[in-house]
């Protein structure tokens, strides 16, 4: 399915242009955003990303949406459903997850977006359930969560496959919402 284009009041969630490639690796390539994250990505590594985004969107119909503002009608990160396949207690599962450039953060975008990837979630794609999870020490991303009324599961608490071992960012909590919440 073609990614749809979602409205929020100050944002615009859609499909991945070939000019948000470059925006996007300095973002992945900034250590700010990428804290949490075991490494930064290279340009490939962005590049093979922005393939498998508009992969999952084809052959899952969702996936993550590149985000511009409305103000200004450029890239500034992105917000989106990704599928959790990982082993884990409550995989598999769909994840709602974000990232934004950091001269972005502390104006609510993520949790703007956050909010109309749910309501698609829930009301266009007919999921029951949808998990958030980030690096225990995320707390920015946490507060997300929470804004977005997702409840944390402390039974969920896990370290991330993906993390490498003694990686400080690998001990993960995990977040919750239902449909109708
Ligand atoms: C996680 C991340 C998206 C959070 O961004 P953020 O800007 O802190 O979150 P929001 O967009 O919800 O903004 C909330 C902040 O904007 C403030 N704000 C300002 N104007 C606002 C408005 N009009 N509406 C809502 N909030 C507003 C809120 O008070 C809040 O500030 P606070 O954090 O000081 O309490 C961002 O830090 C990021 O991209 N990090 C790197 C990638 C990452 O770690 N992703 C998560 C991995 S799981």
């Amino acid at each position: 399915m073609a990614c749809p284009v979602l409205l929020t009041e100050r944002l615009r969630l859609r499909e991945w242009r070939d000019v948000d490639v470059d925006p996007f690796a300095a973002m992945n390539a900034d250590p700010l955003v990428m804290q949490y994250f075991p490494a930064l990505y290279s340009y490939e590594r962005t590049s093979r990303f922005v393939e498998l985004i508009r992969k999952r969107w084809s052959e899952l119909g969702y996936s993550l949406w590149a985000v511009e503002r409305l103000d200004r009608c450029h890239f500034i990160g992105y917000v989106g459903l990704w599928p959790a396949t990982f082993p884990a207690s409550f995989t598999p599962a769909v994840e709602v997850g974000w990232r934004l450039a950091a001269d972005q953060w502390g104006q609510g975008f993520a949790t703007e977006g956050g909010k109309a990837a749910l309501h698609y979630a829930f009301d266009s794609l007919g999921f029951e359930e949808i998990v958030s999870f980030t690096s225990a020490s995320n707390v920015r991303s946490r507060r997300v969560m929470e804004r977005l009324g997702m409840v944390r599961d402390v039974s969920g608490d896990f370290d991330h496959p993906d993390v490498p071992e003694g990686h400080p960012t690998r001990p993960h909590v995990l977040y919750r919402t239902h449909a109708g919440r």
